[in-house]
């Protein structure tokens, strides 16, 4: 019986050890570690897989990698200022490093994206003529002329297809007072007035993948 026991407790205690020996060699990037800080740290805001449901927290899944990786090193580095980016975003990419970035950008990339949401029609026919064909008159270029026919998404832009209308917007504006300050799009959302960003923004959200 005593035998038995001892047995017993000798096999946990070298079952426990094993364990902290295997946890140590399991890298910080492997696939169960992603996930575990995907599904235990981002998803409370981005949803679950980067599906995000309230809709000022951006939708990740699906968004190019190396888009994704651009900006949790800008919150990093807080190149990427406005409210909401100082408020949320950097403390999570502050203890990131660029490893865990890349994976993480790597995983929310592999998603597939969700259908978009359709919205006011008269918004979404105003939205995609902007898209489309820009604003001349006031200085604003087509968005699909970088974006693209279906705003899908590609290694130098990112997917606008079915992101919410609320952080869409938001982006807009902080490009146009440059609290996002990136060149190309303070140009092009200069002219922009906010009826216009509302409408392109809905035109977008309502995009399938
Ligand atoms: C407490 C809420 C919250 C948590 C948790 C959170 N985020 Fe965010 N995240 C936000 C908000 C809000 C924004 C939009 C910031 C802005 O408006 O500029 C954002 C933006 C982003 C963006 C930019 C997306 C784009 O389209 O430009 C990425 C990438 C991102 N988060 C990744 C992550 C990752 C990875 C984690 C987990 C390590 C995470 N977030 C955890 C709130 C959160
Ligand atoms: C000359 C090329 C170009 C044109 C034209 C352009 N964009 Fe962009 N856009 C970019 C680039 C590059 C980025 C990525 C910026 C960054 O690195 O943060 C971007 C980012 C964005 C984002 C941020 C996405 C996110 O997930 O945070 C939005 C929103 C956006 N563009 C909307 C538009 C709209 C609407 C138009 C048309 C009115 C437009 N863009 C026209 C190049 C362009």
């Amino acid at each position: 019986m005593h035998a038995r026991l001892l047995s017993a407790l000798v096999s946990a205690v070298l079952f426990a050890v094993n364990t902290a020996a295997h946890a140590q060699v399991v890298e910080s990037t492997s696939p169960v570690a992603i996930e575990h800080i995907a599904v235990g740290t981002c998803a409370s805001c981005h949803g679950w897989r980067g599906y995000s449901i309230a809709p000022q927290f951006p939708v990740l899944a699906g968004q190019p990698a190396k888009y994704l990786l651009e900006q949790l090193q800008a919150f990093k580095s807080h190149a990427r200022g406005d409210a909401n980016a100082v408020g949320f975003m950097w403390g999570m990419a502050a203890p990131l490093d660029t490893d865990v970035m890349t994976a993480l950008a790597n995983y929310y990339s592999r998603q597939t994206p969700h259908a978009g949401a359709r919205g006011d029609p008269q918004l979404m026919a105003r939205g995609k003529q902007i898209y489309q064909n820009g604003d001349a008159a006031e200085g604003v270029p087509p968005c699909a002329a970088c974006h693209g026919p279906y705003a899908a998404g590609t290694d130098k832009y990112p997917r606008l297809a079915g992101q919410h209308v609320q952080y869409l917007l938001k982006q807009l504006r902080s490009f146009q007072n440059n609290l996002r300050a990136v060149a190309i799009m303070h140009g092009v959302a200069q002219g922009l007035k906010v009826d216009d960003m509302r409408a392109v923004s809905t035109y977008l959200r309502s995009l399938d993948p």
